[in-house]
């Protein structure tokens, strides 16, 4: 990276959250002087204890935020949101005001004070719907299918026309499933407390063979600060991604592999009802940008295998 993050005053929304606080220990491990402002409903304080003593961290709504009091940032990673697709589907009207509108109006308050600063924001693959063609590239169609990726992708395009009017020098980073300590969802966490509750056997979604891309939250992390650093930050978009393949059953062999298990699996046969068969990544854009996955899917899996028994007190 050729920025150099001493001393750089760093305002991390969500920055309590699976990939946030990931993101904060990276940027106070690079020296930077970081702001957390998280509404700890969905992350919490516990995620940053590693840091605690050296961050600020506000307990704030971004709903109700006056962004004016964070214009001193030198860089804005917006990461605060519902992050997940159920709860945009059941309300609407709270996703887009999470997701949107607090978004719009930071994108406002950026526009009205000439905010000489850069500003990355968490976008995701829902934007694309269901892909027309593997590897799914930035260029391909954006057909979104939830409130959530609506909400994602309208704050992009807004994102990318202030940055084309305004000069304001932002990016957006569309992250694919991550996984990694601290997260207590999404399928490597599942198939772990699977696990967890029965040693014999492990129900799995379908064949197995559908394909995924799995990619390690710390280098979700450093993706974005990577784009900070070295994007155009023009308003352009960039898929976050492992870039490599591989089956679900291959995740669940490696996962018992690592944990001296040998589960019957079963196979329920059939997809969840919208689980595309193949859902991979074209992350040539970031790499362009020097970014390289750094972690091997077996150490993070090692990872997360660490954390839960840390956590839950698991024995294997
Ligand atoms: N985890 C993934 O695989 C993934 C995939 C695509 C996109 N994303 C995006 O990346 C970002 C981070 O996701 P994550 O997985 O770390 O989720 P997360 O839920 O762990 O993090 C979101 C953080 O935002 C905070 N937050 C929520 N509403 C808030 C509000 N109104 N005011 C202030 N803070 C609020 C939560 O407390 C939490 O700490 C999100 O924008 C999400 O949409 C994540």
């Amino acid at each position: 990276m050729t920025f150099d993050w001493t001393g750089r005053s760093v305002l991390v929304t969500g920055g309590a959250g699976f990939i946030g606080s990931h993101l904060v220990e990276l940027l106070v491990d690079a020296g930077a002087d970081v702001t957390v402002v998280d509404l700890l409903c969905s992350g919490s304080a516990a995620n940053l204890a590693a840091v605690a003593d050296r961050i600020t961290l506000h307990e704030a709504d971004i709903r109700e935020l006056d962004w004016r009091e964070h214009l001193a940032a030198d860089v804005i990673f917006h990461f605060a949101a519902n992050a997940y697709v159920p709860p945009s589907v059941e309300s609407p009207s709270f996703d887009y005001e999470t997701n949107f509108a607090a978004t719009f109006r930071l994108l406002e308050t950026l526009r009205e004070a000439k905010w000489p600063g850069r500003l990355v924001f968490a976008s995701s693959a829902a934007v694309y719907g269901n892909a027309v063609r593997v590897p799914i590239a930035e260029t391909d169609p954006t057909v979104p299918i939830s409130p959530y990726g609506v909400g994602k992708l309208s704050a992009e395009r807004y994102l990318n026309v202030y940055a084309q009017l305004y000069g304001l020098r932002m990016a957006a980073v569309r992250f694919f499933s991550a996984y990694g300590p601290r997260q207590r969802k999404q399928v490597v966490f599942d198939l772990l407390s699977k696990l967890d509750h029965d040693r014999t056997q492990l129900p799995i979604h379908g064949d197995g063979t559908q394909v995924r891309d799995f990619l390690y939250v710390l280098d979700a992390a450093r993706s974005a600060m990577v784009v900070a650093a070295d994007g155009e930050l023009t308003g352009e978009v960039y898929n976050v991604g492992a870039g490599r393949e591989y089956t679900i059953d291959t995740l669940a062999k490696s996962l018992c592999a690592l944990l001296g298990l040998s589960p019957e699996f079963r196979y329920t046969g059939v997809n969840r009802p919208g689980d595309p068969e193949k859902l991979v990544v074209d992350i040539g854009r970031l790499e362009s940008l020097g970014y390289r996955p750094e972690f091997e899917l077996d150490d993070g899996l090692a990872e997360v295998v660490r954390w839960y028994d840390e956590v839950t007190g698991a024995r294997w």
